[in-house]
């Protein structure tokens, strides 16, 4: 399966990702995960992309481009995988169209992570990470008192937060979100592609719904509303006029065309 993860940051989608993978075996390709990495070995990627992910914007095209297609390009890939984080605005999802149908494998299916702003901000002030493996954590899952350090990576080492989960930055991205991604809800519509879910619940659960989701028959498309313009309403189709009248009938004046009705009937009986 191919499949599209798409939802406010901190919605839980690198988090339903992981459980993807772990049960489907697929790859999880998160472009944020392939730009921190960039980032951190510093290469001309990570040099480019530092500064937009620091200041909560989106880092340019080309770059999330460039990397893509080198990552979809990886034998792992050729069986599907889950895309978290990309695409991300309307010229990523045309270019990552273009570049599926080039080898003829399109998407299966976008799936849109629903949860309310209150909780997103509450789960992006709690996330800690492992600095060695990545694994995903949250302070509010930790018992008082419990260290926060890795249960994964062989040496336990402690959590930190990401440098781009502080309030000011969050703020940038939330509304990139609501400018740059939000349209993608509308352009996948159209095609039949997009699934919600109400990822506003505990992770077990999300992932039943996600996995729900992915099982549901495709939807329909749903036409893309006309932008800057007023839906019109098809006008009210005439009532259907109960019985049709003659010509010959019409020509009579009504109180004689109900008297020959009435004489027709006498003759009926009567014979
Ligand atoms: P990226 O790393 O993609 O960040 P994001 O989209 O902002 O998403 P997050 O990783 O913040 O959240 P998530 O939805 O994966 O939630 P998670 O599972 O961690 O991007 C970072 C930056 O890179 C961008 O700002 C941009 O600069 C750049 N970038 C990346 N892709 C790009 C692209 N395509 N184009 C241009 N630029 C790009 O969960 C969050 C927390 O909640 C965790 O602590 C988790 O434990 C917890 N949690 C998860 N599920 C639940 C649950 N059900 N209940 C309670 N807590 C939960």
């Amino acid at each position: 399966m191919r499949i599209v993860l798409l939802g406010a940051p901190g919605s839980g989608k690198g988090t339903q990702a992981q459980r993807l993978v772990q049960r489907f075996g697929l790859p999880q390709i998160s472009t944020g995960d392939l730009l921190r990495s960039a980032v951190a070995r510093g290469t001309g990627y990570g040099l480019a992309a530092k500064a937009a992910m620091d200041a909560g914007q989106l880092v340019a095209d080309e770059i999330v481009l460039g990397i893509i297609r080198e990552r979809l390009a990886e034998p792992d890939a050729a069986r599907g995988y889950v895309l978290d984080g990309f695409p991300r605005n309307i010229a990523q999802a045309r270019a990552l169209a273009v570049m599926l149908k080039g080898i003829g494998q399109p998407l299966d299916a976008v799936v849109l992570f629903k949860v309310p702003y209150g909780e997103i901000v509450r789960r992006i002030a709690g996330r800690r990470s492992c600095p060695r493996c990545g694994a995903v954590y949250n302070i509010h899952d930790v018992a008082p008192g419990e260290t926060l350090r890795c249960t994964v990576a062989p040496d336990h080492p402690p959590l930190a937060q990401r440098p781009d989960d502080n309030e000011a930055t969050v703020a940038k991205r939330l509304t990139v979100y609501e400018q740059q991604t939000r349209p993608l809800i509308e352009h996948y519509e159209s095609q039949g592609l997009l699934r919600s879910i109400d990822a506003n619940a505990p992770t077990d659960m999300v992932t039943a719904r996600l996995i729900g989701a992915l099982v549901r028959p495709r939807p329909a498309a749903k036409k893309k509303r006309a932008e800057g313009k007023a839906v019109q309403k098809k006008p009210a189709k005439k009532k259907a006029a109960k019985k049709k009248t003659t010509k010959k009938q019409a020509a009579k004046p009504k109180a004689t065309r109900k008297k020959s009705v009435k004489k027709k009937a006498r003759a009926r009986r009567s014979r």
